[in-house]
């Protein structure tokens, strides 16, 4: 079923509650819906991540994927600027072709030198903000050290932003919003405001849980600093009321009287001025017919087939069953809950040993942080463990591929699995498991949810396990995979149909929605300087 109207609507203003929003289902949509909006006033995106990788002589290819490629589709088609920190070679500025007829817009790229960048993307976005939001408290590094580097290349971040407004040789842009996204770059919206100069209305989206304040105990010295930049923002996007909650709990935790919420808009009186500001609740999505197609074309599925065999898991074999996990080796996908929940499958169930694998796809991630080497070392220990203990012949119970596929491959792998375990111990949303749905295309392998993730906040109808308890879970798992066919179709079919209402065009809207239509002009001072 879909979600209830109060979730899904709680970040848009009551007037547009009837608005087109609620009916865009593609990308044509979406460009239709912005040009109605802004006409033909260009986007400003910032992220800390590119969303192309440079691969030499004027050439760079798309990631595979994701939500930063549906922005880049939008940006295409509708013009408009990108900043973001370099990942790649190449210039310090690329433009990015649109398709016949459209704009394409230009990626403005910062240098940030390999000391301060470490300081900030492993020390303090991954060492500390990270762990912190995600409740993992024993994995939290010290602040002291790698504060000032955050701080910092959120302040290069924002003067490229002003730069890239300004500049000359364009004549300038008058974007009609800027829209900065998550926890690497909190500040940037301050510190653009503190530069001073006119600014259009500026949106950020906070893709990762928001944590509870921890009762008596005294905050973090840093999240006073945090939430303060977070408040430079007119609009503050969270995938789920419950962390938008818990953002306002923080607020008042850390402001007391001088915070006030009427329900769309929060007020702050702040060192910097009042601020007044809209938090938002725009759960994240996916293009649920890409994945459709993709889950049928012979283009991926030929390749699965044979990768599939390559693992052992020959497609209608009897010992070619495979439940799915896909999740960058990350601490808070709860790897090794997923492998004590395959564990206790097989001891509850021996007649799933050599029928039944696990088939785990999982690129490393954030390998600088010692944290992330740490956790996949452990669960490389785990795995052989359990490999070692169940292993039947040629067959294993736990096959590793440490590498990302590119969506067409995925898609079918998804399709052809006999279910998905998602196993996250907290997460902002989950698209695997929205890709996996949208994938079973009226197939009956059923997804088993994490209950700590935003996909389990907000879609109903799920089968929902705990990681935290693996054992629980495992018996979810096994009813699960035994109910009948018929059943686990309609669920999926259900599903399906919720996503293609809440797809990801329609959560790009919802973002946009409230600061294209600020009554707001483009050219004036929103904020007066700080004293
Ligand atoms: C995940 C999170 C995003 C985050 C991204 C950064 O996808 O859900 O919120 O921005 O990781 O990944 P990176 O590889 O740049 O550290």
């Amino acid at each position: 079923m879909a979600a209830p109207p109060s979730v899904v609507h709680a970040g848009i203003p009551e007037t547009l509650r009837s608005s087109p929003v609620a009916e865009i289902r593609g990308p044509g949509d979406l460009v239709h819906f912005y040009r109605e909006l802004a006409g033909s006033a260009p986007l400003l995106v910032v992220t800390n991540r590119e969303p192309v990788v440079w691969k030499g002589e004027e050439h760079f290819v798309l990631p595979p994927g994701g939500v930063s490629q549906t922005i880049h589709r939008l940006l295409c088609q509708v013009g408009g600027r990108w900043v973001a920190l370099r990942d790649s070679g190449g210039p310090d500025l690329l433009r990015i072709p649109g398709g016949a007829g459209d704009p394409g817009y230009r990626l403005d790229r910062l240098e940030v030198p390999p000391a301060l960048l470490d300081g900030h993307y492993a020390g303090f976005s991954n060492g500390v903000l990270w762990p912190f939001f995600h409740d993992e408290t024993d994995r939290i590094g010290d602040a002291s050290n790698v504060l000032g580097a955050y701080r910092e290349v959120n302040r290069r971040v924002a003067g490229k932003v002003l730069d890239s407004l300004r500049d000359a040789s364009s004549g300038g842009i008058r974007p009609r919003m800027i829209w900065v996204h998550d926890y690497q770059l909190a500040l940037v919206g301050q510190e653009m405001r503190r530069m001073g100069g006119a600014l259009p209305p500026l949106a950020f989206f906070w893709h990762i849980p928001w944590s509870a304040p921890a009762g008596g105990a005294p905050p973090p010295h840093w999240l006073f600093e945090v939430v303060t930049g977070l408040l430079a923002y007119d609009q503050v996007g969270f995938q789920t009321e419950l962390y938008r909650d818990r953002f306002l709990d923080t607020v008042f935790s850390l402001y007391g009287s001088r915070a006030s919420w009427d329900g769309e808009t929060l007020s702050v009186s702040t060192a910097f001025g009042l601020r007044r500001l809209h938090p938002g609740v725009f759960p994240i999505s996916v293009d649920p017919d890409h994945f459709r197609m993709m889950a049928r074309d012979p283009a991926g599925r030929i390749p699965a087939f044979s990768l599939l065999s390559d693992c052992g898991l020959a497609p209608g074999t009897p010992s070619g069953g495979y439940l799915i996990s896909v999740d960058r080796m990350d601490y808070s996908k709860g790897f090794l809950e997923r492998l004590s929940l395959m564990e206790a499958l097989y001891e509850n169930d021996p007649s799933l040993v050599g029928r039944l694998a696990l088939l785990q796809i999982a690129p490393p991630t954030r390998l600088s942080v010692e944290a992330y080497r740490r956790y996949a070392e452990e669960v490389e220990r785990r795995s052989e463990d359990l490999n070692r203990r169940f292993s039947r012949g040629e067959w294993r119970p736990v096959v590793t591929l440490a590498r990302s596929l590119d969506p067409s491959l995925l898609s079918p792998l998804y399709r052809l699995s006999r279910g998905c375990l998602v196993t996250a111990t907290r997460d902002g949303m989950n698209l695997v498991a929205k890709e996996f749905l949208a994938s079973q295309d009226g197939g009956s392998a059923p997804l088993f949810l994490s209950r700590h993730t935003g996909t389990a906040m907000t879609m109903e109808g799920l089968s929902l396990i705990d990681p935290a308890d693996p054992a629980l879970s495992a018996r979810i798992v096994a009813q699960g995979l035994a109910m009948d066919r018929r059943i686990r179709e309609s669920r999926n079919r259900q599903a399906l149909a919720d996503l293609r209402e809440h797809n990801v065009y329609r959560w790009m809207a919802e973002n946009l929605v409230g600061p294209l239509s600020s009554t707001r002009n483009e050219g004036t001072a929103l904020f007066a300087r700080p004293a």
